[in-house]
C-alpha cells in the first residue's frame, strides 16, 4: 500500500541559505503523483502508462532470473566502475573498454559531461524542442543555453546550428531519434555535422531509441566516432533492455573524454543489481529483438489508428509517436487520465496540442485509442454555452 505523503507530515521550514544562482534557471522534471495514487484518487480499475517510453515486455526474463537468484552481497559496494559490464559493452561494440563510461542512467552521463566541460563563460547548443536534462545539465554548471529551433517538420536544423557556434561552445547535444519527436538524424547529415564541427566543440549524441529504429537507414555511430574524437555516445538500458528502474546507462567516448568523465563520476552510482542486470541484459537478444519486433508493429498500429481519427503522426523511429490532437493537449490529458490512460501532453508553445504516445502493447493501445476517441469527441463537441470545450 503506499502511505499517504501528507499525513503526520510536520510544517515545511525555510533555511537562509543562498543557493548557486543557476538552480533558478532550473525547469524541474514533473514527476506526477505514483501511478497507484493516482489510480486510488480516481477510483479507476486500471491504468496505462504510455508517458515515458519504457519497454512494455519488461527487462529479459533472465533478468529477473539472475536477480532472483543471486545474492549479489548487497552489505558490499558495487564493482567501482562497473569493470565486468564495461567489459561486456566494450566487446559486444568491439571498442576498447576504456572508451566505456557506466552512470545512472545515461541522464548522469549528460551531467558528467556538462561538469567536465562547462562553467560559466561557456556555452551548449541544444535545439528547442528535446529532452530537458541537456540544457539543465549545463544550467547547473553556469553556462548559457543556447537554442536552436527545430525546422518547421520538427526536424533538426544543423546547418542553422553551424552557424550559432561561437567560440564559447564547448558543447552539442543532439538526439537520434530525438524526443519528443521521434524523428532521427540521417547518417549523411550527421557526417556533414560532424565534418564541419570544430574539434574543440563535443557533440553529444544521444542513442536512447537508436535500437529501434530501422537498421536500414540507421547511422553508424562507431564508424563517426572513429573519425571524430570530439564525439560521445550515450546509451541506455532504459528503453529496448527494459531497465528503467534500475538506472543504468553508458558513454562511449575518446580515450581523454571517458577519462575525464570517470574522474568527476561520484564512486559507485551504479549498483551491483543494475551492472548484473545490464550484463545479463545485453546477452539476450532473442528479448531484445522481440521488443523491436513488437514496437515495430505497435508504431505502424499507433500511426494508423491516430491517422484514422484524423490526426497528424510525425514519422518515429523510436518506441513514442508524437501526434496532433488538434485541441489543447493539457485538457485531452486529464480526460484520458480519469479513462485510465495516461500519455504526455507537449507544453512546448509550438506544440501544445501534441501528444507523446509511448507504442505499448496491442491491449493497451485497444484503451488508449478508445479513450482517444471519446475524448476527441467530447472536446470537438459544442458545449451548452456553444463553444468548444478543448
Ligand atoms: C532522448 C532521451 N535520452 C535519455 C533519456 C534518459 O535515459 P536514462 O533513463 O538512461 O537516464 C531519455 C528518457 O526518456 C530520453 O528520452
Amino acid at each position: 500500500m503506499c502511505p499517504d505523503r501528507d499525513s503526520n507530515s510536520s510544517p515545511h521550514v525555510q533555511s537562509e541559505v543562498r543557493q548557486k544562482l543557476a538552480v533558478e534557471m532550473i525547469c524541474p522534471y514533473e514527476p506526477g503523483k505514483p501511478i497507484r495514487e493516482v489510480q486510488r484518487e480516481l477510483g479507476l480499475q486500471r491504468i496505462v502508462k504510455l508517458a515515458s517510453n519504457e519497454n512494455p515486455l519488461g527487462p529479459s526474463p533472465r533478468v529477473i532470473d539472475t536477480l532472483n537468484r543471486d545474492p549479489l552481497e548487497l552489505h558490499t559496494y558495487p564493482d567501482y566502475d562497473g569493470w565486468y559490464l564495461r567489459q561486456a559493452i566494450a566487446r559486444k561494440l568491439g571498442t576498447p573498454m576504456e572508451s566505456i563510461v557506466v552512470g545512472a542512467g545515461s541522464s548522469d552521463l549528460m551531467r558528467l559531461i556538462a561538469d567536465v566541460y562547462l562553467d560559466p563563460g561557456t556555452e551548449a547548443l541544444v535545439s528547442d524542442i528535446c529532452f530537458p536534462v541537456y540544457a539543465n545539465a549545463a544550467r547547473i554548471e553556469g553556462a548559457k543555453v543556447v537554442t536552436v529551433p527545430l525546422d518547421d517538420e520538427l526536424r533538426y536544423d544543423l546547418e542553422r546550428m553551424h552557424d550559432a557556434l561561437t567560440d564559447r561552445t564547448r558543447v552539442v547535444f543532439l538526439a537520434s531519434p530525438n524526443n519528443p519527436t521521434g524523428l532521427e538524424i540521417s547518417g549523411g547529415e550527421l557526417n556533414a555535422f560532424m565534418e564541419e564541427l570544430p574539434p574543440q566543440v563535443l557533440c553529444v549524441l544521444d542513442l536512447a531509441y537508436h535500437e529501434y529504429t530501422d537498421p536500414e537507414r540507421r547511422v553508424n555511430p562507431l564508424e563517426l566516432l572513429q573519425r571524430h574524437a570530439n564525439l560521445v555516445l550515450l546509451h541506455t538500458f532504459s528503453k529496448v533492455y527494459g531497465l528503467a528502474g534500475l538506472r543504468v546507462g553508458y558513454a562511449v567516448a575518446a580515450e581523454d573524454v571517458s577519462a575525464a568523465l570517470s574522474r568527476v563520476r561520484i564512486p559507485f552510482t551504479t549498483s551491483t543489481p543494475a551492472q548484473v542486470a545490464g550484463l545479463v541484459a545485453l546477452e539476450d537478444t532473442e528479448h531484445t529483438e522481440k521488443s523491436v519486433t513488437l514496437n515495430d508493429a505497435m508504431r505502424r498500429r499507433l500511426a494508423r489508428d491516430l491517422g484514422a481519427l484524423g490526426l497528424r503522426t510525425y514519422p518515429s523511429g523510436a518506441n513514442f509517436v508524437l501526434t496532433d490532437a488538434g485541441v489543447d493537449a493539457d485538457a485531452v490529458f486529464v480526460r484520458m487520465l480519469r479513462r485510465g490512460v495516461i500519455v504526455r501532453p507537449m507544453r512546448d508553445p509550438r506544440l501544445n496540442t501534441c501528444l507523446r504516445i509511448t507504442t505499448g502493447t496491442e491491449e493497451q493501445l485497444d484503451l488508449a485509442i478508445g479513450a482517444l476517441g471519446e475524448v476527441l469527441a467530447e472536446c470537438k463537441s459544442p458545449t451548452p454555452s456553444g463553444r468548444g470545450s478543448g
